[in-house]
Parts: structure tokens; C-alpha cells; sequence
């Protein structure tokens, strides 16, 4: 019996990994993480208690206690939960913590994931890998709307700055910085659709998928 298939999906916020992923993760028939979500709990977990979500002691704790339901949390998304889960994940523990998690996922039937390491650290032996990406103003476009969409009041140039800033803090962080796997395949949506995106997708991807 081979290994289970994994697909590591891996890229910079809003540049549509999630509803590709969740796409891929169905024409596969394969179950479907956004570890996103890990980070957003974790930071949720600390602003609760009150505390800045940059406190390592509290957020390592917060990690250690996390349960599935903490990831079915309706208030994860949003510029505060942004914020608070991109520097929670830029902590070595809070990362180490939640690295067996992701692992026994993805052992168990395969898997799906969506995130920023998780072809280059989670699983560097990943069935396929794929790099997503889109421009800034791109991605902070599909933002902007998605947040209109559910009657949160957005401001473009502010929705571009936070997406910048949190590029940087997610691409400058010392452990698992966002970057593309030596043998990732890159795909750039900036000019593509839902629809598009996915097509590229699964042409990427059948060489390796269909391998054996
Ligand atoms: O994908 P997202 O926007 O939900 O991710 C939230 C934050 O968590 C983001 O700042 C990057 C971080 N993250 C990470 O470091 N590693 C992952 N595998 C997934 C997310």
C-alpha cells in the first residue's frame, strides 16, 4: 500500500487557496484542512483571556489546549483575528505545537491542506505541491468584496495595506517563512477566476496525481 496522497496547497492570504483546495479536495474525493484556522484559534484563544496576542507563553498554552471546536468558531475571520493569528504563528512552539496535529490529519486518509508550510515543513513529501499566488492589489480586490459580500464595511486601501503588512510579517518570520517549495508548481491566479484557477490546477497537477 502506497502513502497517502497528500496535496499541499501553500500561499500568501486571499490569493484563493481555500475555495481552490476545498474544489481540489472534492474531484479527489480526499477530506480537506484550512490550517489557517489553527493560527486564527490559537490568536482567538489569547485575545480572550484579554492579552496581546504577541504574549508566547499564553499563545503556546493556547496551542497545547486547542480542541476541533475551537475551529468551528464563527469569529475567526476579520482584521483583528488576521492580525492576531499571523503573529501567533510566527512563534517557533505555537508551531511546533500544532505540527503532529496537522500530521495525523493528513496520515489518516490523505489529505488536502491549505496553508503556508505545509510543503515545505508539515509534509516536504507531499504527493504534489502547489504554490498559489496573485498580486496585492489582486488579492486585496477579492477581499474587499468578499468582506462587502458580508456587509462588513471595507476600505480598499486599508484591506491592501493589512494584506501587505501581513505578507511581510508572514515572509520575514525566522521559522517557516512563506515561501514556494523547491518542487512546488507555481500557479498565479491574478488573471484567472474560481473556474480558471481550478482548471490550471488540475492540469498541474494530473502529471503527478495520475503517475501512479
Ligand atoms: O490562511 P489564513 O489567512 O487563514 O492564515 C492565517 C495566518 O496564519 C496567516 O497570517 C498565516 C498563518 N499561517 C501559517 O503561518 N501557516 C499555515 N499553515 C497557515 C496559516
Amino acid at each position: 500500500m502506497g502513502a497517502a496522497v497528500i496535496i499541499a496547497v501553500d500561499g500568501p492570504a486571499a490569493a484563493g487557496k481555500g475555495t481552490l483546495a476545498r474544489r481540489l479536495a472534492a474531484a479527489y474525493a480526499l477530506p480537506y484542512m484550512d490550517t489557517g484556522l489553527l493560527y486564527r484559534a490559537v490568536g482567538r484563544r489569547v485575545l480572550d483571556a484579554g492579552a496581546d496576542p504577541r504574549d508566547a507563553a499564553l499563545a503556546l498554552q493556547a496551542a497545547q489546549a486547542l480542541t476541533p471546536a475551537d475551529l468551528d468558531r464563527p469569529d475567526l475571520r476579520g482584521p483583528i483575528a488576521d492580525m492576531a493569528a499571523s503573529a501567533v504563528a510566527a512563534m517557533p512552539a505555537v508551531r511546533a505545537a500544532l505540527l503532529d496535529f496537522q500530521r495525523r490529519f493528513g496520515r489518516a486518509q490523505g489529505a488536502v491542506m491549505d496553508g503556508r508550510d505545509i510543503g515545505t515543513v508539515i509534509f516536504p513529501d507531499a504527493t504534489a505541491k502547489l504554490f498559489v499566488t496573485a498580486s496585492p492589489s489582486v488579492r486585496a480586490a477579492r477581499r474587499h468584496r468578499e468582506l462587502e459580500g458580508r456587509g462588513i464595511a471595507a476600505d480598499y486601501a486599508q484591506v491592501l495595506a493589512e494584506i501587505r503588512d501581513r505578507d511581510a510579517q508572514d515572509a520575514n518570520r525566522p521559522v517557516a517563512p512563506l515561501k514556494p517549495a523547491d518542487d512546488a508548481l507555481l500557479l498565479d491566479t491574478s488573471a484567472l477566476d474560481a473556474d480558471a484557477a481550478f482548471s490550471a490546477a488540475m492540469a498541474l497537477l494530473a502529471p503527478r496525481l495520475n503517475a501512479g
